[in-house]
C-alpha cells in the first residue's frame, strides 16, 4: 500500500505541463470525482485500525502534493501568458484617427485676425442679441431713421427693444464705451438679417469689424491700412475705393479689389469686370464718438467691416454660402489649414 502511494507521490511530482487543458486534466485525475485521491478515501473504512493513521497522513499528503503542484503550475502559466501580452510591436502604426479640421469661416476669421494683430489691433467679443441703442442708435440711426431698412432686422417678440444684432459694429461701440482711445481692435462674430435664403445671401451669417481711433487719424491712414490687409490675405494690392453711405461713417466708402481676370471663374464672380467688393469702410462719424463718450475734437478714426463667408468664398472658390452652414462632413472636411492658408 505505502508503495503505491510512493509511485503516486513521485507521479505528481514529476508532472510538468505547458498546457492549461494538460494542467485541467491532472487536477481531474487526482482531485475529480472518479479521481485517485476521491478513490483512495473511499478505501479508508476499509483499512485495519492500526493501519489507518499512517494511511490518512500519506493520502493527505498526496492530496497537499497535488494542490501545490497545480498551484504552483497555473502562477507560472499566468505569468507567461502576461509576458505574450506585454510582446506587442509598439512600433506597428496604429488604427488611423480621424483628426477633425477646422470650419472654414474660422480659418478665415483667424487668419483675418492675425493679419490685423500684426499691425496692432486686438481682439473683442460681444453679445448676438443687442439692444437698440448698440446695434442703431448709438451708431447714428435713431428710431425712424430710413437707413435702419438697410438692414432688415428680427426683433425679439416679447420685447422690440432687443433685436439679433445686424452688424458687428455693435460690438465697437460697446468697445467705445468702456475704454479710452487710442483704440485699435478687431470684432468679428455671428450677425441676423431677415433676408431671403439663397447661393449668395443667408439669414446668418459672419461679420469682421474694425475700428482705429486716436489723434488726428486720416482717410490715407484708412487706405494702407486696407492695402496692407489685401495684400496680406489675397496677395493682392490694386484696390479703389467707390464712395458709398453708411449712416455711422463719414465721408464712406466701398472696397473693390482687382481679382484679374485670368480664368472663366474669375469673369464669373467679378462679372466681367476682373473688379470684386470685399467690404464697407469709412472715418467713424463724430456723432458716433460723441455717443460713445469720446470727444470729435480730439480724436477722430477709421472703421471697416466685412463679411467673412464672403471673403472665404473667394478664396475657396465656394459657389454656394448654405455650405457654410450644412454641416456636411464631405464638405467641411477639406478645409485642412495647411490646404490653402497657412
Ligand atoms: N456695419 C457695416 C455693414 O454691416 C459695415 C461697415 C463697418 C461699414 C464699418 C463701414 C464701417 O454693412
Amino acid at each position: 500500500m505505502i508503495n503505491k502511494f510512493k509511485s503516486h507521490f513521485k507521479n505528481v511530482q514529476n508532472f510538468k505541463t505547458e498546457s492549461q487543458i494538460d494542467l485541467e486534466n491532472f487536477r481531474i485525475k487526482y482531485l475529480g470525482k472518479k479521481g485517485i485521491i476521491t478513490d483512495l478515501f473511499k478505501l479508508f473504512k476499509d483499512i485495519d485500525q492500526k493501519d489507518k493513521k499512517s494511511y490518512g497522513k500519506a493520502l493527505n499528503d498526496l492530496k497537499k502534493e497535488v494542490n501545490h503542484k497545480i498551484e504552483l503550475i497555473s502562477k507560472k502559466l499566468k505569468s507567461q501568458q502576461k509576458i505574450s501580452n506585454k510582446n506587442f510591436d509598439l512600433s506597428r502604426p496604429g488604427f488611423p484617427f480621424e483628426i477633425g479640421s477646422s470650419h472654414p469661416i474660422s480659418i478665415v476669421k483667424n487668419k483675418i485676425i492675425d493679419i490685423f494683430s500684426k499691425i496692432g489691433f486686438g481682439m473683442s467679443e460681444g453679445p448676438e442679441i443687442e439692444d437698440d441703442w448698440h446695434n442703431f442708435t448709438a451708431l447714428n440711426l435713431p428710431k425712424y431713421h430710413p437707413a435702419r431698412d438697410m438692414q432688415d432686422t428680427f426683433f425679439i417678440k416679447s420685447n422690440p427693444e432687443f433685436l439679433l444684432r445686424t452688424h458687428t459694429s455693435s460690438v465697437q461701440v460697446r468697445y467705445m464705451e468702456e475704454k479710452t482711445p487710442p483704440i485699435r481692435v478687431i470684432s468679428p462674430g455671428r450677425v441676423y438679417r431677415n433676408e431671403a435664403i439663397s447661393s449668395r445671401s443667408h439669414c446668418i451669417f459672419h461679420q469682421i469689424e474694425g475700428l482705429y481711433i486716436n489723434k488726428k487719424v486720416s482717410f490715407s491712414e484708412l487706405k494702407q491700412t486696407i492695402i496692407y490687409f489685401t495684400k496680406s490675405l489675397f496677395g493682392k494690392s490694386k484696390i479703389r475705393l467707390r464712395p458709398s453711405y453708411f449712416p455711422f461713417t463719414e465721408p464712406s466708402a466701398e472696397v473693390d479689389i482687382y481679382w484679374g481676370l485670368k480664368s472663366e471663374v474669375d469673369h464669373r464672380i467679378t462679372k466681367g469686370t476682373g473688379w470684386l467688393e470685399i467690404m464697407g469702410c469709412g472715418m467713424v462719424d463724430p456723432n458716433v464718438l460723441s455717443n460713445c463718450k469720446i470727444n470729435p475734437d480730439e480724436y477722430s478714426g477709421f472703421a471697416f467691416g466685412m463679411g467673412i463667408e464672403r471673403i472665404a468664398m473667394l478664396l475657396y472658390q465656394i459657389e454656394d454660402i448654405r455650405m457654410f452652414y450644412e454641416n456636411d462632413i464631405r464638405f467641411i472636411s477639406q478645409f485642412k489649414k495647411s490646404n490653402f492658408l497657412n
